[in-house]
């Protein structure tokens, strides 16, 4: 008997849009991260603000708080549906962020208290052991 099998046919509106890049915990990482983030967002044509914003302090608290010596931090970009996904996983599992309150003067505090305005949603997911993934999401 010949079986006809059914190939499904999908369509996909945009190609698979996902990015990921392993950097140092440095100054420089930080940097890297929101210019790679920036030239991502670009390409996928999707509007720059809030998310490179939003990637851009994550990145910089997973190279100055979350940095571990010799160990990179992963910056990753995905949309699903119509989310953008920022993630930033570090090796410093066991110190979570902690937002803070800061005072009209105060000169630091303010990177988490940028991602509550900007992102729609953030959480902090941790492992496995060592990680732990700061995450927002930003509705497209
Ligand atoms: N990835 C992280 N790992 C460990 N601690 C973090 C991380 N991100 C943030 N924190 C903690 O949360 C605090 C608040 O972060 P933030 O609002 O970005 O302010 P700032 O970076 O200016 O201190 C930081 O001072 C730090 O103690
Ligand atoms: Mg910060």
């Amino acid at each position: 008997m010949i079986q006809e099998t059914a190939t499904p046919e999908v369509r996909l509106d945009h190609p698979i849009r996902n990015f990921s890049v392993q950097l140092s915990p440095t100054p420089r990482g930080a940097r890297l991260a929101r210019l790679l983030a920036t030239e991502q967002l670009r390409s996928w044509e999707i509007p720059l603000d809030p998310a490179r914003q939003v990637a851009a302090e994550l990145a910089a608290n997973a190279a100055t708080h979350g940095r571990v010596s010799g160990r990179d931090f992963r910056l990753t970009l995905y949309v699903v549906a119509d989310t953008l996904r920022i993630e930033v996983t570090d090796t410093c599992g066991d110190r979570p962020p902690c937002p803070q309150d800061p005072t009209p003067d105060a000169e630091s505090g303010r990177g988490l208290v940028l991602v509550e305005a900007l992102a729609d949603r953030w959480g902090v997911a941790q492992g496995p052991h060592p990680r732990k993934t700061v995450w927002a999401e930003c509705a497209l």
